[in-house]
């Protein structure tokens, strides 16, 4: 863990994002109201922050699951990705929103996609809180959204830069990113 500090500017105050996630929360509950075994899967480590907050604003049943990969940023160009640690749940026939926190080149959703794909669930719809659309490398079919943020690199809520300044509760861009 390095020691120096980053000169960091707040993108998304913590007020936005908590009335954007309440927002999402209840969209997600009444497009799921009545259809029955959703799972949420909240893609380790980033997302998790996002997806518990999303959770409390649920007014439908839901059972949450984590699915762990290796990112391409450590260093894979080709956006090779690998699963750390699967699901705990079959989700065969059941509807399953996955839940991450940022889509950038989409290699990471595209594969994680079509992985959940081959398992035969029900459903299967994307719920993104940020969106970087500029550096898109695949398509990917995002059904809910929280932010479509500029071509800048982001921490906080979750997100981080040398695992540091997940617990920032606002989204910062790290204007001094090496
Ligand atoms: P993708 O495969 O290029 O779409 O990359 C998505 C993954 O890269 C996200 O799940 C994040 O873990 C990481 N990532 C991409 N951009 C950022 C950023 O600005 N801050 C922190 N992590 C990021
Ligand atoms: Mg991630």
């Amino acid at each position: 863990m390095e020691k120096e500090e980053h000169f960091l500017e707040v993108l998304i105050t913590e007020e936005e994002i908590q009335k954007k996630v309440a927002s999402l929360g209840e969209q997600v509950s009444r497009d799921y109201a009545g259809s029955e075994h959703l799972v949420l899967i909240a893609v380790l480590r980033g997302s998790v922050y996002f997806a518990v907050d999303l959770s409390r604003h649920l007014t439908i049943p839901y059972v949450l699951d984590f699915i762990g990969i290796s990112s391409y940023s450590g260093g894979d160009p080709l956006g090779i990705v690998r699963i750390t640690k699967d699901l705990d749940v079959n989700i065969a026939r059941k509807n399953v929103l996955l839940v991450e926190d940022i889509v950038d080149t989409g290699l990471t959703l595209n594969y994680l996609l079509n992985n959940l794909r081959t398992r035969n669930p029900l459903s299967l719809r994307v719920c993104i809180f940020l969106d970087r659309p500029a550096r898109r490398i695949v398509d990917i079919p995002v059904d809910y959204r929280g932010f479509e943020i500029p071509d800048v690199f982001v921490v906080g809520y979750g997100l981080d830069y040398n695992e540091k300044y997940r617990n920032l509760k606002s989204i910062h861009v790290l204007k001094d990113k090496k």
